[in-house]
């Protein structure tokens, strides 16, 4: 199977960026981040791309591919559209609202230093109860998180303040909020009240459309307005 990648190329953060035209001979079963090490390994070893895992777990091959957030080892080539002649055509960028520091690859600090500002991690102490039920299911929607910051990059309220702490990090204060083990329920509800919180969400419904792991982000926002 013949497949063309249009690649965005940028040297860094503040060069101009272009795209370059990658030919592959590919397997069908192939992923997009198969067809990136293709290029790498047999092409063009200066190409920069994230990877770890290979397999939706690590979370960090996050990129736009023909303009939509995915986990690049987790979307085979042959779902996308080919032409007349069966070519497959994907244009690669990198995530949206991540500085760029070379071609695919971006730098997570800022996502990172989201979910640390909302302090995404529990605060509980000493022996409890199991928790069961609706406020089980709630704290498991979003425990299979992966970090993988894509909702971030399709997120639309960036635009409007830059300073927003994000579909990802207002999913985990929420899921926080939620459980009723945890302590910091003050703390918890000052982030979601916060300018940066809640209210700065424009209803783009992006982060559930994209979310890898299928976290209804955007519904539990609406419904802890
Ligand atoms: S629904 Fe809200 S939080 Fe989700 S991507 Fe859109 S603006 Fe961002
Ligand atoms: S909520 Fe979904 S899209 Fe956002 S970081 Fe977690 S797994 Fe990725
Ligand atoms: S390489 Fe780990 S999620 Fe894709």
């Amino acid at each position: 199977m013949k497949v063309q990648l249009q690649v965005w190329r940028q040297s860094g953060v503040s060069a101009p960026p272009h795209l370059q035209l990658y030919s592959i001979d590919a397997e069908s079963n192939w992923s997009v981040l198969d067809c990136l090490e293709a290029v790498s390994r047999r092409e063009d070893p200066s190409l920069s791309y994230r990877d770890n895992c290979f397999s939706a777990v690590c979370g960090d091959c996050g990129l736009r591919a023909n303009g939509r957030e995915i986990l690049a080892c987790a979307n085979g080539v042959s779902k996308f559209p080919a032409d007349a002649d069966g070519v497959i055509h994907i244009e690669l960028r990198p995530l949206r609202n991540h500085p760029v520091i070379r071609d695919l690859a971006v730098d997570r600090d800022r996502f990172f230093d989201r979910q640390t500002a909302v302090c995404a991690f529990f605060a509980i102490s000493g022996y409890h109860e199991f928790v069961e039920g609706a406020a089980m299911q709630a704290a498991q929607s979003v425990t299979t998180c992966l970090s993988c910051g894509i909702c971030d990059s399709a997120c639309e309220a960036y635009t409007v303040r830059a300073d927003f702490f994000g579909p990802a990090a207002l999913a985990w204060t929420l899921r926080f909020a939620q459980d009723p083990r945890e302590e910091a329920l003050a703390q918890r509800r000052s982030v979601l009240d916060s300018p940066r919180g809640l209210s700065g969400c424009v209803d783009c419904g992006a982060c559930s459309d994209v979310c890898p792991e299928a976290i209804p982000i955007h519904e539990m926002i609406r419904a802890a307005r």
